[in-house]
């Protein structure tokens, strides 16, 4: 073997090998979505998996879910939503169970008019039940950059985060008669479509669809969670993420965490269910009366 062959091959080698660092099959978007809606001229997966987009033009939107279910866990994803003139569009990022009784975790993001802010809508089901909207505006733009929107999920309460800032505690209160997502195994879901007969300014505003296709991006895909197996009729706990505790199973809020969903409810809360007196004239739903977010 001549000197050169033998350092051609040694750079070979070496490449795969910081490919193989570089590339871990934790996260990626093959391993662990389908695309369920729209094509694959709408919904894409690219670099090798570390990157999806699902676009909306005028004859459809499209979606994605996960291949595995999740009886709690900690999930977290990285999205830019869809820049410029979006109003009317939804970007939806939710879990969810099946049938008719099912459990939902839903972060929506409501569209706008280029210049005027999102609105993150959140909610939560149990038992087919829902009703229970938060809605936020978001102290960054959420189009220039990808930002991390999580969800906490364990037995005692559920936490919604925009990056790691909690925005959100949805507490388990069983004892007090109000049904608490517990033991209906979900899939992770996203969607981008119109929903300009409400979305903007409650339908006021439509589409441009002069700007179509409208394009949301994912990436960073982390589970820290439980995976379902109807199998074993179990769940085993597993981390995408080896460096990762499962330190989601027990998180409460700290007084740092405390004092930031204060910041963020005080500032940034345009919508709460807890406090619509018009829309619960017979008296506020029973999770309503706790203090917000023990
Ligand atoms: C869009 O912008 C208007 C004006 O700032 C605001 O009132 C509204 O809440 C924003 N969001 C949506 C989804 O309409």
């Amino acid at each position: 073997m001549s000197s050169s062959s033998t350092i051609l091959s040694s750079v070979l080698l070496l490449s795969l090998f910081v490919f193989t660092l570089l590339t871990p099959s934790e996260g990626n978007f093959y391993q662990n979505f389908d695309i369920t809606w729209g094509g694959d001229q709408r919904a894409k997966i690219l670099n090798g998996g570390q990157l999806l987009t699902l676009s909306l033009d005028k004859d459809s939107g499209s979606g994605f879910r996960s291949k595995n279910e999740y009886l709690f866990g900690r999930i977290d994803m990285q999205i830019k939503l869809v820049p410029g003139n979006s109003a009317g569009t939804v970007t939806t990022y939710y879990l969810s169970s099946e049938g008719p009784n099912h459990d939902e975790i839903d972060f929506e993001f409501l569209g706008n008019l280029s210049g005027d802010p999102y609105i993150l809508h959140t909610n939560v089901y149990s038992q087919g039940k829902g009703n229970r909207e938060q809605q936020f505006y978001l102290w960054f733009d959420p189009t220039i950059a990808f930002h991390t929107y999580s969800i906490v999920w364990n037995r005692l309460r559920i936490i919604f985060m925009v990056d790691k800032i909690p925005i959100r505690v949805f507490n388990n209160m069983e004892s007090m008669g109000v049904p608490f997502p517990s033991n209906q195994p979900m899939r992770i879901y996203s969607s981008l479509w119109n929903a300009d007969d409400w979305a903007t300014r409650g339908g006021l505003v439509k589409t441009d669809w002069t700007h179509a296709p409208f394009t949301a991006s994912y990436r960073n895909f982390n589970a820290n969670a439980c995976i379902w197996s109807s199998s074993q009729s179990s769940c085993a706990s597993k981390s995408t993420n080896s460096l990762q505790t499962n330190a989601w199973q027990d998180q409460t809020l700290e007084a740092a965490g405390r004092n930031r969903i204060r910041w963020v409810q005080n500032k940034y809360m345009v919508y709460n269910y807890c406090t619509d007196f018009k829309r619960f004239p017979q008296g506020l739903p029973p999770e309503c009366k706790r203090s917000r977010f023990l």
